[in-house]
């Protein structure tokens, strides 16, 4: 795999986490389609057109039946996480409006929300977790109750227990944390929500999950799971995608409607496709060559075997772990000894350092690629006590391609940086 990604060779890539590199086969595809077949899809008649097609298809059965185990008909492609959370707290917001034989018509909507309801959410979440329900909330006036996670970063079925009541009718939370490094129980999470209110709905936000980890959104029993294409599945920039359950997809409000959307149009009104949903999301052009290398990106790490790739992190973040225990003058955050509730992300700070000066000072010296400061999770990082101290923290975050003997160099240049 390293000879797929040149930059290895010259650095230490622990930014994982944030994007992952993208492998040569993923780039030669993306190639492939701009310089021998790029046309655009679904309407055109000659045989580039539908070649286009045809590969865009492929790419969606690849990412709904290799990544998330879901029917390709409940996957919408998104541009990352962040617009999977916003096409979901678009369509709590909006009823669903339809041409239904003689005009348009307004379907009930998802949620009726009153005074009452409630949203909820965690504190260790992702600001794309987090300001999408913020928002919803207080469009719909719903209160907006956030849940603690362990001091070690754990979100806990039983935490949920007893937030959850009837009056809970959305509940959004992570799969894994960008800023601890933890993993959580999503299928026991979702089955303690779903105990408490069976009619709440339920989004998983799966953007440090998938590609990492083995995700089976049915087995998960969520309603819906978000992702970012350009980190764990090793796909480009720009893409993502979101499940969604069947049964709600036909209720469900597009963001955007236009071009590619629907199946009738008068000067008056509008009939949404019917042949395929979750396509109802991909108003005008999408990101074809996009979607394209996320089809072939999820190939590679299929390829790959995503338990080689969890064991691998695991084995690499066990090593970083008990490398530094013997290194003062610095705190980590997250489990130490703990690894089945690890990721392949550990997080840290050296004492009398800030942050990001901890990030510059490894690249300037070692190459050593790490990110600094909130990781877009800032009420976590004041529920750490973290952010006047450190501005955040320092986070090295593996994928397949790390190797033990880099772990080594961090180790060794985290020991020359306390030694002052
Ligand atoms: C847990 C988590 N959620 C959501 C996101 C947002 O992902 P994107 O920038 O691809 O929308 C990130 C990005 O780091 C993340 O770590």
């Amino acid at each position: 795999m390293r000879s797929d990604l040149p930059i290895t060779k010259e650095y230490i890539y622990f930014d994982n986490a944030a994007t992952t590199l993208v492998p040569k086969p993923v780039i030669d595809t993306m190639i492939e389609y701009l310089v021998e077949y790029g046309a655009n899809i679904e309407r055109g008649a000659y045989s580039l057109a539908a070649k286009a097609s045809e590969a865009c298809e492929k790419a969606r059965n690849n990412i709904a039946r290799l990544l998330l185990h879901c029917d390709p008909e409940e996957f919408i492609f998104t541009r990352n996480q962040t617009q999977a959370s916003n096409f979901v707290a678009y369509a709590l917001e909006h009823p669903f409006l339809n041409r239904w034989s003689t005009g348009f018509k307004m379907a009930p909507p998802l949620v009726h929300w009153t005074p009452k309801s409630k949203i909820v959410t965690t504190v260790l979440e992702h600001h794309s977790n987090l300001l999408p329900w913020m928002r919803l909330a207080k469009h719909v006036k719903a209160e907006f109750v956030t849940i603690e996670p362990t001091p070690d970063g754990r979100l806990l079925p039983e935490t949920f227990a007893k937030v959850v009541d009837e009056n809970t009718e959305f509940v959004a939370f992570q799969q894994a944390s960008n800023s601890m490094g933890t993993k959580h129980d999503v299928a026991a999470i979702v089955q303690a929500i779903k105990k408490a209110n069976p009619n709440c709905f339920v989004f998983v936000d799966g953007a440090q999950g998938a590609g990492h980890l083995p995700v089976d959104v049915k087995a998960m029993g969520c309603d819906f799971y978000g992702f970012s294409g350009h980190k764990g599945p090793l796909g480009p920039p720009g893409t993502g995608g979101l499940y969604v359950q069947k049964d709600l997809l036909t209720r469900m409000s597009p963001e955007e409607i236009g071009g590619g959307t629907i199946a009738a149009v008068t000067a008056e009104d509008y009939m949404l496709r019917v042949d395929h949903r979750a396509r109802r999301w991909d108003a005008g052009t999408p990101n074809i060559v996009g979607l394209i290398g996320l089809g072939r990106a999820v190939e590679y790490v299929h390829e790959i075997g995503i338990h080689r790739v969890e064991q691998r992190e695991l084995a690499l973040t066990k090593q970083l772990l008990d490398g530094l225990k013997d290194i003062p003058n610095m705190e980590i955050y997250g489990p130490t000894n703990d690894i089945d509730v690890k990721v392949g992300a550990v997080c840290f700070n050296l004492f009398d350092w800030q942050s990001h000066d901890v990030s510059l000072a490894l690249d300037a010296k070692w190459r050593i690629l790490t990110r600094a400061g909130h990781h877009c999770c800032q009420p976590l990082m004041h529920f750490l006590g973290i952010w006047n101290t450190y501005n955040g923290n320092v986070r090295a975050s593996f994928h397949y391609f790390n190797l033990p003997s880099e772990v080594e160099v961090l180790i060794d240049a985290l020991r020359q940086l306390t030694a002052g």
